[in-house]
């Protein structure tokens, strides 16, 4: 079922939590396609790489669709030649849906700490430009590797860790996550990086019946932290939005940090890079 909200269409799926957890795919039978498919360097990102599979116009780069001429929103995705072609089995799973494509890209992430991803939540900006009257745009994050101790981490409201849910990703987890409605990032222990297929869909009657036919929840119990984990995350965002202030008024400029998206760090050390290039989940 779909409900309307702001003109958009939305899926019943997503109401309650922002998010979904369709069934476990059998990632052990497939190529490892990521690994044969070029990442592209984003200027001042030490942390993550994306290899686009389908972009804006094709290019081999991961702009927001918003920022090319003429602009257009997260849909209509077109396909990059140089690295489609080498990842048919990731191209093929992203089509599964017959939802609209937007961005859809392999993301490389470097292991980092729960506090660093408290620190790094942010919310996508996934609607820009998108007519009302039309379906709200979701993302899908596949797993690609084996990561059962890295997790996806949501919350509603980013500065109340009651909000938060941990979602596993070992190999084959599969999430659809409104992430312009809900602050994300992931934590992601381990010593590789790690890889997932991220897919920017329409929500639709096809994306529903995607998410029915993989029994999609809109729940999942939490991955378990102690207090003492919890609390040392809370310490070292605290820790880390503290230094980016410091470091912002050493050099005269506002420390604000508006709605959590850090817009104001990014267009001075990155030249208005967006911040989900830095640390999409
Ligand atoms: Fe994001």
């Amino acid at each position: 079922m779909s409900y309307t909200e702001n003109g958009y269409t939305k899926l019943e799926a997503f109401r309650e939590n922002g998010y979904v957890v369709l069934d476990r795919y059998d990632q052990s039978a497939d190529p490892q396609e990521w690994r044969d498919i070029e990442f592209v360097d984003w200027k001042s990102s030490g942390e993550t790489r994306f290899a686009p599979l389908a972009s804006a116009y094709g290019d081999l780069e991961c702009d927001g669709f918003w920022n090319h001429t003429p602009p257009k929103t997260d849909k209509d995705g077109v396909w990059v030649p140089a690295n489609a072609d080498k990842a048919p089995k990731l191209v093929e799973r992203a089509k599964e849906p017959g939802a609209n494509i937007g961005r859809c890209r392999v993301i490389e992430l470097l292991p980092n700490q729960y506090g660093e991803t408290l620190y790094n939540f942010h919310r996508d900006d996934n609607n820009r430009l998108n007519p009302e009257g039309t379906g709200w745009i979701v993302r899908g994050f596949f797993n690609l590797t084996d990561n059962p101790d890295s997790v996806m981490v949501l919350r509603d409201d980013k500065d109340d860790p009651s909000t938060e849910t941990r979602i596993a990703l070992p190999a084959g987890a599969q999430l659809i996550v409104d992430t312009q409605r809900l602050y994300h990032a992931v934590w992601h222990q381990g010593d590789e990086p790690r890889y997932c297929l991220i897919t920017s869909w329409e929500s639709g009657p096809e994306l529903e019946a995607y998410i029915e036919k993989y029994h999609g929840t809109g729940f999942t119990e939490s991955y378990p932290l102690t207090d003492e984990q919890l609390a040392a995350g809370e310490a070292l965002a605290a820790e880390k939005r503290a230094a980016r202030a410091a470091a912002l008024a050493a050099r005269g400029q506002d420390p604000t940090f508006g709605d959590g998206t850090l817009t104001v760090l990014e267009q001075q050390l990155a030249g208005g890079m967006e911040m989900e290039q830095l640390s999409e989940a």
